[in-house]
This record gives structure tokens, sequence and C-alpha cells, in this order.
């Protein structure tokens, strides 16, 4: 249950003296029917539209519409199947990320996933999102697509990645077990080479099958070879490969043979895009594809006769069909969960004798109309809220500009909104020049040349930035975790990230990463212009932005020496916000 125990007060206060409705309305406290609960609870919304009598009356009069609930894949207590199901049951939902389920049955393994319900008809969960290992050197054996999915294959040894991606730019893969429970047919778009959907034939990805798949042009990004798609799936030893005649894409693994073909000819030539849209920067090394399955599974549809029932049952019984009331729009539909507790004639007595307890709302956060302020905001609200996505509208008032962000409601008290994701340049060669952090945030850092990110992060792996300008909006204290530095949680002074200012910092530990020099932490804020550092005695973190000059320290007792942790997989860091 939710807390907020002084908004419950308030709710009741404003309940009581609501016996009465005027012919206008206007000046009665209004609420919006959200949900109820297994023991009968209403979750009612406090800018609601509806005053509790007229709740009541649209009820027993019949003056309401019975539809689909409206926050499916909106919590994991709503996971959808596949995104295909989602598009099914809310055609309207825009492309994000959602919960999924693809088993079915309990939610408890339902997980977030990214849709993309606009292209070539919707309902597309991405299951991988990969870039190159050396794409401007792109016919060389060092270049490689990764990361790899779990797929089997002998020869790759590019990093096998079994994370969710969360977005396009989000470079992980699925686990490739659960690829063949969301369905069959596949979406491949990429930004150098054609987009297309196909179907399975004798051949079939998600079974890593050899033989004929028949597919379909959705994007001609290419000026060459006009209409030209694959027709064919074949395994080599470093991966699998779409052919038409020749390679078409090819998934290659393997970083020191073969090359991962993009060839919108299908002739196995380098006829891949050489422009990169998303590219910034002269030293960004990345350029972005991402594949899609969708799913084909059948559906079980909602009966027909769903208002009609409703209406017929007046008490409660075992067999009797029974509601969750879900939401009430603001022209009195009510929205209500087939799979619900309560039947009706239940819903209207428990209304009119007032047996029911009235409680903060249960989805805030989940969809755009119920944006929070940000990570802090919902911590409050809803403290047992997991660290995921949701979304926020730092600025508040109308949600037109609400976005998702990822919130982790754990680590220190929780609360932080993830503004910061960020990968090295040459991690092996720690302390070369041509070391680096990437992407850097769109602070001002005049010598910086790595690529700048706009792109809200949606995982502490998705390496993006917020833009800088939103970071203040968010909050001022900072929170900085990193697989290879300890973590540290830090409160202005003279000094400020968001703020871009130099001066001191409050800094406490919140996990000792390392084994050397325990207990201590950054004082200050340092600018350069590389990027921002902070300093203990000397430097602890610097985010480096510069592939030709200094390397971005990560040393735990702070005195700018390489003792940040060596050999580690997916070094990373993150900046949160509260
Ligand atoms: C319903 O009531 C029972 C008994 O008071 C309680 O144990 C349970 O947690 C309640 N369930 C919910 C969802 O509040
Ligand atoms: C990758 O290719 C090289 C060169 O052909 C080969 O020596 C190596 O064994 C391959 N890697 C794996 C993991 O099979
Ligand atoms: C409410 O009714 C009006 C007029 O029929 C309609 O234009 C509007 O879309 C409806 N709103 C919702 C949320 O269904």
């Amino acid at each position: 249950m939710k807390s907020g125990i002084l908004h419950i007060i308030f709710i009741l206060a404003a309940m009581s003296s609501m016996t009465f409705r005027t012919a206008s309305g206007q000046d009665l406290p209004r609420f919006k029917v959200l949900e109820m609960d297994t023991n009968g609870t209403l979750y009612l919304h406090k800018t609601s539209i509806l005053c509790k009598r007229e709740i009541a009356e649209r009820l027993t009069e019949g003056k309401y519409q019975l539809a689909e609930p409206n926050n499916l894949g909106l919590s994991k207590d709503f996971a959808v199947l596949t995104c295909k199901t989602l598009k099914q049951k809310v055609p309207s939902a825009d492309s994000g990320v959602y919960w999924i389920d693809p088993d079915g049955g309990s939610h408890g393994n339902a997980f977030q996933a990214y849709c993309d319900q606009q292209t070539e008809g919707g309902g597309w969960t991405l299951v991988w999102s990969y870039t190159f290992t050396d794409y401007s050197n792109f016919q060389k054996a060092s270049n490689a697509v990764t990361p790899r999915p779990s797929w089997t294959t002998s020869n790759a040894n590019v990093r096998v990645s079994t994370t969710v991606p969360f977005s396009e730019t989000h470079y992980e893969a699925m686990d490739f077990s659960l690829w063949l429970s969301i369905g069959k047919e596949f979406l491949i778009k990429s930004n150098i080479n054609n987009w297309i959907a196909c179907k399975e034939g004798s051949g079939s990805l998600v079974q890593q099958r050899d033989g004929t798949v028949s597919c379909k042009l959705v994007k001609q990004l290419s000026g060459q070879c006009s209409g030209v798609v694959p027709n064919r799936v074949k395994s080599s030893s470093a991966e699998k490969t779409l052919l038409s005649r020749n390679h078409y894409y090819y998934f290659e693994g393997n970083r020191s043979e073969g090359w991962p073909t993009h060839d919108p000819c299908g002739n196995n030539q380098a006829n891949q895009l050489k422009a990169r849209p998303y590219i910034t920067s002269t030293t960004s090394t990345s350029a972005v594809s991402r594949q899609s399955i969708r799913n084909n599974l059948m559906l079980r549809v909602l009966p027909s006769a769903f208002g009609f029932q409703a209406r017929q049952c007046l008490t409660i019984g075992q067999d009797a069909p029974r509601f969750k009331v879900l939401e009430m729009d603001s022209n009195g539909t009510l929205y209500l969960h087939k799979t619900s507790i309560l039947c009706i004639g239940e819903v209207i007595k428990r209304l009119t004798e007032g047996k029911y307890q009235l409680a903060e709302p249960s989805n805030l956060g989940l969809s755009k109309e119920f944006a929070m302020l940000n990570c802090k905001d919902l911590k409050q609200k809803v403290p047992s809220a997991d660290s995921g996505v949701y979304w926020i509208d730092p600025d508040g008032g109308s949600h037109g500009n609400a976005f998702q962000a990822y919130c982790d409601q754990q680590t220190g008290g929780g609360g932080w909104t993830l503004v910061y994701s960020y990968t090295f340049t040459d991690y092996s060669s720690f302390t070369s020049s041509g070391n680096a952090v990437t992407p850097r945030p769109s602070w001002s850092a005049s010598s910086a040349n790595v690529r700048v990110s706009t792109t809200v992060p949606l995982s502490e792996t998705h390496y993006e930035a917020m833009n800088f300008a939103l970071w203040r909006s968010i909050g001022k204290e900072f929170l900085i975790k990193s697989n290879i530095n300890n973590w540290i949680a830090c409160k202005e002074g003279s000094g400020s990230i968001v703020q871009q200012k130099q001066g001191s910092i409050a800094c406490k530990l919140v996990r000792q990463v390392s084994d050397q020099c325990p207990g201590i932490v950054p004082k200050s804020v340092q600018l350069d212009n590389n990027g921002m550092y902070l300093s203990s005695s000397s430097f602890y973190y610097y985010f480096d932005g510069n592939t030709g000059d200094d390397w971005p320290t990560h040393d735990p007792c702070g005195k700018d020496q390489e003792n940040n942790l060596k050999g580690v997989l997916n070094p990373h860091g993150n900046i949160f916000i509260r």
C-alpha cells in the first residue's frame, strides 16, 4: 500500500464534506477512481473529475461505458505478454519502455522492454541493439558487431549480453532463449543499411535454423540497389548471416576475422551508409543498428458482452464476473480490469455505504499522465517503488513534455534520477591521453571532443546523458556510482556540479569499491576545459572528455594515480541527481 498519511487525511476530510452534489457541481471536491485492491480499498486521485455521489449515480443508472484498462504495460502487475499484445489492446500507445511477461501467467518474472509501436504496424519488441567495434575500418577483421546475443556460435569473441536493451542506442541483447517466446517475425533497423521485416520460411532467426525467409523492405535507406531484400538465413562460425545473393546483414562477432557486412545490395560489399546521422563528434566510434522481434502469438480477447455482464452482477459470488476499477476519464468512462475482485454491485455498495478507505493512487510515475516531478518525488509518494524506468516531468505543470528516465530507489535512500551513464574510450590504456569518458553531457567543456549526448540514459549501461540544462531542475545533490571507483553522494557547498561552479562540496562514501584508501572522499568541484573533476588532495573523479589530452582519473585515493579497478568487464560510471 502506498503511504502518504497526510494526503489520505486530506482526502477523507474532503470526502466527508461532500455528501451532496449541487447542480453545477463545480465547487465540490472531485475524485478520479484509479484502482481497487483485494480488500476493497479504492485508490482515488485528488485531481479527479467526478465526486463520489456522481460515481455511484453513474454506476446505478448505467450512465457509463466499460472500456479496456488503460494502464496495461505500465506496471509489473499489468504487464502484457509482448509489445504486440500491447499494440492490439492499446493501439494508441506510443513507442517506449513497457512491462512485458512473454511467458504469461503470474507476473513475478515480468520485466521492462522497449516497444516500437509505429514502424511497420508497430507491436515490435526490441531484443537487440548493437554497434560496431571498428566502424571506421568497416572491412577490417577488427570490425565486428558488439555486443552479441547469447545465441550459439563457436568463433565469436565480442561481449555476450543478456541485458534487455531499453532503447535503440542501449547496446545490449535480451537473453536469446526468450526471443522465441516473443514471436517469429523480425524487424531489422539500422542507420547504415535498409530496414526489413521478415517472416520465417524454412529458415528461422529465433530458432537458429538455416533456410528461407520472406522479407519486405520497410525503409530504403541507401541510394543503391533499391528494393533488394535478403531471402535466406545462414549460419557461419562467427555469427548468423542474412543472405540475399551474398551477405546483406552479417552479425559477425569475431574481432580478429571477417567483417559485419551491412550491404543493401546483398553482394557482401562495403555498401553500408558512410554518413552517420546519430554521430556528432569525429571521434565517436558508434553507428546504430537495432533488431526487433515481433510477436505473432494469438491473443486472448476480452468478452464482447463485458458491459452487459457487469450490470448483471449485483452480489458477490465466486462465479459472478468481477471487475477492478482502474480509472475514470473526464467523460465518466470507467476503466475496469476483467480479473477484478469486486462486482459492480459491490462497488456501488461500498461507495454508497462508505465502506472503503481512500489512499494514494498506485500508478504514479507509470504513465505520461501521472508523471512525477523526478525520482525523489516518486520516492516520497511511493516509497515501495522499485528502481526502474518511470515518467518524470521536472518542470511540473502540464505533462506534455514529460519523459522516461531511470530511478535508483535503493542506493543511499533512493530518489536518484539518472542523468549520465558513461564508459571509456580506452579503458585498457587508462592513463593514455587517448583515454576519455564517453559520451559527455552538454555542459561546457571547450576542449572536449568526445560525442555530446542529450539523450536520457535509461539504464546504468545505456551510455547517454540528459540535456545538461535539465539537471539543475531535478536537484542539487548528486550520487556517483562506478564499477572502477568508490560510490559517493555529495551535497553542494560553494561548488556545484549542476551549476558548473568551482568550490567545496560535502561528500559521503556510499560504497567502498576499492581495497585502497578506505574512507577517502572528494572535497571540491573543479573546472577544466576537458570537463569537470572532483578533487580530494588531487583528482578523484575526472570527467575528461578529450581524447588528445589528459586521462579520466577514477582514483579512490584522490591522488590522481591509476588506482581505479583494473580488468573490469563493461567499465562505466553514472551520475544521479536528487
Ligand atoms: C487485506 O487485508 C488483510 C487482512 O487485514 C491484510 O493482511 C492484507 O495485507 C490486505 N491486502 C491489501 C492488498 O491491502
Ligand atoms: C576469432 O578468429 C581468430 C582468427 O581466425 C581465431 O584465431 C579465434 O580463435 C577466433 N575467436 C574465437 C573465440 O573463436
Ligand atoms: C469526452 O467526450 C468528448 C465529446 O464527446 C470527446 O470529444 C472526448 O474525446 C471525450 N474524452 C475522452 C477522454 O474520451
